[in-house]
């Protein structure tokens, strides 16, 4: 279970986050949206661990109630893609296992290879990222984020930027993905068309605090209206009907 307590956080006293609380299950998918500059990404590197929060706790418990420490267990996808333009594909994929302790290379490389595979790369392995389209550097940037059947997966708009076919491509692959690895993953997107239909659950980052927490349908019956308006220029209702 990941809990999430009353985060706080702000830039040059400027409140962004003003108590960010939820809790997710593991293995839960669940969809992070809300208007550009609300702190979804800044609120997803907190979880992370990438950046500190002002106040507030982010903590995750094993089924016994026990504490986890997820440091070494959290694959991130950044919003930028953020590949090394000067490493390959399979060496991209490989950076976060060679961080580990105990860093094997021939074990990390073949499991790069399979994510690789899964996500359609393997033919493309040994090409620089400036060599790829916008929709495979994505994908590898997918990979390189489970490469490590993390516990913890947070995918930071990862369809933005890409031509429907690739955005569909990547939404599946995310999707199928966690079905098969079944990883506590949150995934920020405003791409709403492809995201709602395949999320356990919404959350909708608003004026600092989770303004909604629900499934797309309770959405519709007695989410707020302001979030509902925000909602309804990117997204047709009916089709989560
Ligand atoms: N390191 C930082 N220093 C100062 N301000 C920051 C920093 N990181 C984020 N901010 C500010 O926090 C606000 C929220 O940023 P964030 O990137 O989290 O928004 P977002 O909800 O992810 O938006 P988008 O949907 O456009 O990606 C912005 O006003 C941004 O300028
Ligand atoms: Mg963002």
């Amino acid at each position: 279970m990941l809990k999430v307590s009353r985060i706080c956080k702000g830039f040059s006293s400027q409140a962004l986050l003003k108590g960010v609380s939820f809790e997710q299950s593991e293995g839960e998918l669940i969809g992070l949206i809300g208007p550009s500059g609300q702190g979804k990404s800044v609120l997803l590197k907190i979880i992370g661990g990438i950046i500190e929060a002002d106040s507030g706790t982010v903590k995750f418990e094993d089924p016994q109630g026990g504490a986890k420490d997820l440091s070494e267990s959290t694959g991130f996808l950044f919003q930028s893609g953020a590949l090394f333009d000067s490493r390959t594909v399979l060496e991209n994929t490989i950076f976060p296992l060679s961080q580990s302790r105990d860093f094997d290379y021939e074990e990390a490389a073949k499991k790069a290879y399979n994510i690789l595979s899964e996500v359609g790369l393997s033919a493309h392995i040994n090409k620089l990222p400036g060599q790829l389209s916008g929709g495979m550097r994505r994908r590898v940037a997918l990979a390189r984020a489970l490469v490590s059947d993390p516990e913890l997966v947070l995918l930071d708009d990862p369809t933005a930027g890409l031509d429907p076919v690739a955005a569909n491509v990547t939404m599946e692959l995310i999707e199928s993905l966690h079905r098969k690895l079944n990883s506590t993953t949150i995934v920020v997107s405003h791409d709403l068309r492809r995201l709602v239909p395949r999320v356990d659950r919404l959350l909708c980052l608003f004026d600092g605090k989770i303004g909604f927490d629900g499934t797309s349908k309770s959405l519709v019956r007695e989410g707020p209206t302001e979030i509902k308006d925000f909602i309804s220029t990117r997204y047709d209702f009916a089709e989560a009907s």
